[in-house]
């Protein structure tokens, strides 16, 4: 469940909540604060929702997919269609994969976000797929991979 980061009142009346998931950074990529769970899995689904709620076309969910059984649970929910990305930079045969599995099916991406810090300056690629990363990023990863 997202934390509620804002409650706006009017008197005694709450008028809107809005809840959310973030993590502040320094300029060292040190962490100073952070609220929430942003690596969990379908980490979106919940505003998403509210959005499936009132908008009568058909809607993609994008957002934290990992797995088969949650990807049933978002199409569920009256979503049309999904959209992914970490899980296809870590395996490009996942959806050919789980057509093949059952309904426990797994990927292995744990959305440290190794993928997203480098997309900028270096080719697209899964830390799997890296020889030689440095120690201290690799503790990184493995932390940010346990918040899953
Ligand atoms: C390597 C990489 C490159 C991305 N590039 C773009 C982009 O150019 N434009 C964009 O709107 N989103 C981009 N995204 C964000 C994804 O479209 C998606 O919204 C986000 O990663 C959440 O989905 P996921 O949890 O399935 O990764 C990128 C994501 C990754 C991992
Ligand atoms: S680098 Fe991390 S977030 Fe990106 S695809 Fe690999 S496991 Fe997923």
């Amino acid at each position: 469940m997202a934390e509620k980061l804002v409650e706006i009142t009017r008197g005694s009346v709450v008028e809107c909540e809005h809840y959310g998931d973030f993590v502040i950074v320094n300029n060292e990529g040190k962490l100073i604060y952070s609220e929430g769970n942003p690596f969990k899995e379908a980490y979106f689904l919940e505003p998403a929702l509210k959005f499936r709620a009132e908008i009568k076309c058909p809607l993609i969910y994008v957002g934290g997919l990992v797995s088969r059984a949650k990807i049933d649970e978002v199409l569920d929910k009256g979503f049309e269609l999904v959209q992914m990305a970490r899980a296809l930079v870590h395996d490009p045969e996942f959806v050919n994969k789980m057509k093949e599995s059952d309904s426990n099916y797994r990927n292995g991406c744990k959305h440290s976000n190794y993928c997203i810090g480098r997309m900028y300056t270096l080719e697209m690629k899964c830390h799997h797929c890296v020889d030689n990363l440095p120690k201290s990023l690799v503790k990184e990863i493995e932390k940010a991979e346990a918040k899953l």
